[in-house]
């Protein structure tokens, strides 16, 4: 029997249907309301709200359970490659061992971009935030592919996910060397995407760089753990942008803007710009977590904390233990990483942080393991977006493909003036600003 929810208000009620998902997720189907009873919701910051029905992920975040088309994080992590679990988000299942083949060659002859984007670069002052350069060159990248910005079927689609997931990485590492001021690497064709992708960032035109087993399977790891976080902030963006009917790369490059801010994304940045400053300045931890819990604008527990998780973040436990591995196989001693551990441990057993339920969340360790590889701090946020698109491209497609697909558009609460008469420019007495009022 279907279930409803009943509303009232005004001495009126009304009911409204309850949509159960497959794991007995249940929301209640608003989308009536305004028309039955005059009446909006209003959520800000979006915690109740369950803007889409979708089958990609699946986060638990009491149980700290995070799934992609099912199957669980964690045996994804261990068995699985960035690349193959990439497939099963964007395609829906694990490919077989031709797909997984026709998709490897697919990634394979897309990785190069056209010559002319490399001028792209040249337009950059040689400072410029990696993210910023990332968002303008996918979507530079779109231009020069007209004919996937529209996109007409399966294989159609199979071809602008492959291209788009190869040259990304591509440009990347681009990005990268320009900022340095070296010559950049063309990709290889015999080596694996994340190997590939090292190759393209750190080798010298005298010494090709042979990046160590542990650095390739740390990162792919890295990768396939940020791939999709369902309704995320970028995610979202992406989602939005695309019920527009906006170009997947308009979307995808938007999703990159969203995940640069340092409360999202950017957060493995400040991780270790956090972890930087207590080193260098000395301060206690203790004293450093008292001006956390003060509120200190200046401090606040990067790496901590989740709109959904409230136990632990899955991603969280099996990044903390591959960052142990892979620091003790290149015979790393990180003292940050020493410091992150007594961070958290001090954290975890305070009050403030046990009673909010802020708990370490992918990015407090993620950032030491790309130290380790020897990525810059810079480009960690760029990393994440490496990581991300899967899901993007995945959820893009679900919007555009989707049933009931509708342009997003929320409503307000408006709290501005009320109706007011215009006053001609001689007649106006200006902004009052506090200090005028004072005097
Ligand atoms: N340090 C100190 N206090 C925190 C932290 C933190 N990292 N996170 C949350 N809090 C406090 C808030 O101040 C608030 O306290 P209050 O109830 O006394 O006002 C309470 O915990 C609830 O926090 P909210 O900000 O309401 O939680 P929200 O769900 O809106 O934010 C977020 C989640 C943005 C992740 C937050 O925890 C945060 O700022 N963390 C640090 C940044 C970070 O690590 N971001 C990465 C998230 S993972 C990702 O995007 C990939």
């Amino acid at each position: 029997m279907s279930k409803t929810a009943t509303i009232s208000y005004d001495g009126n009620s009304w009911e409204l249907p309850v949509v159960v998902g497959t794991e007995n997720e249940a929301g209640i189907d608003i989308s009536t309301l305004r028309a039955s009873t005059g009446l909006i919701t209003l959520d800000s910051g979006y915690g109740n709200t369950g803007a889409c029905q979708s089958n990609i992920t699946f986060i638990d975040g009491e149980q700290g359970i995070l799934r992609y088309r099912g199957y669980p994080i964690d045996e994804l992590a261990e068995r699985s490659t960035f690349i193959e679990s990439a497939y099963l988000l964007i395609f829906g299942e694990l490919p077989t061992m031709a797909q997984a083949q026709e998709f490897s060659d697919l990634l394979t002859r897309h990785q190069f971009i056209h010559e002319d984007m490399l001028h792209h670069f040249d337009g950059f002052p040689h400072d410029a935030p990696p993210m910023a350069i990332l968002s303008a060159m996918v979507n530079a990248l779109g231009c020069y592919q007209p004919l996937f910005l529209q996109i007409e079927d399966d294989d159609h689609f199979a071809e602008v996910a492959a291209r788009l997931m190869s040259k990304v990485r591509t440009i990347a590492a681009a990005s990268y060397r320009k900022t340095i001021g070296r010559p950049i690497n063309y990709p290889r064709s015999d080596l694996r995407y994340t190997a590939n992708f090292l190759h393209m960032m750190f080798s010298l035109p005298y010494k090709p760089y042979e990046p160590s087993d542990a650095a390739v399977s740390a990162l792919d790891k890295l990768l396939l753990l940020h791939a999709d976080h369902e309704q995320n902030c970028s995610t979202s963006t992406v989602r939005m942008v695309g019920s527009a009917q906006a170009t997947l790369h308009a979307s995808i490059a938007a999703g990159v803007c969203a995940l640069w801010g340092p409360l999202h994304g950017g957060a493995n940045t400040a991780v270790i710009k956090m972890l930087q400053e207590l080193q260098a300045s000395g301060e206690k931890l203790e004293s450093f977590v008292e001006r956390v819990k003060k509120g200190d604008k200046n401090a606040r527990l990067m790496g901590f904390g989740h709109r959904v998780y409230k136990n632990f973040d899955p991603r969280a436990n099996i990044i903390k233990r591959a960052c142990d591995r892979v620091l003790d196989t290149l015979g790393i001693h990180d003292p940050q990483l020493e410091l992150a551990k007594r961070l958290e441990e001090i954290a975890l057993k305070d009050d403030y942080f046990v009673s909010r339920k802020l708990y370490p969340n992918v990015d407090y360790y993620s950032g030491i393991i790309m130290k380790a590889i020897g990525i810059p701090v810079d480009m960690f946020t760029v990393m994440f977006a490496i990581g991300r698109l899967p899901g993007w491209i995945a959820h893009w497609r679900e919007v555009r493909t989707g049933a009931s697909a509708r342009i997003d558009r929320p409503r307000q609460i408006y709290t501005g003036p009320t109706l007011r008469k215009y006053v001609d420019i001689h007649g106006r007495n200006g902004i009052v600003t506090p200090q005028k009022k004072a005097s």
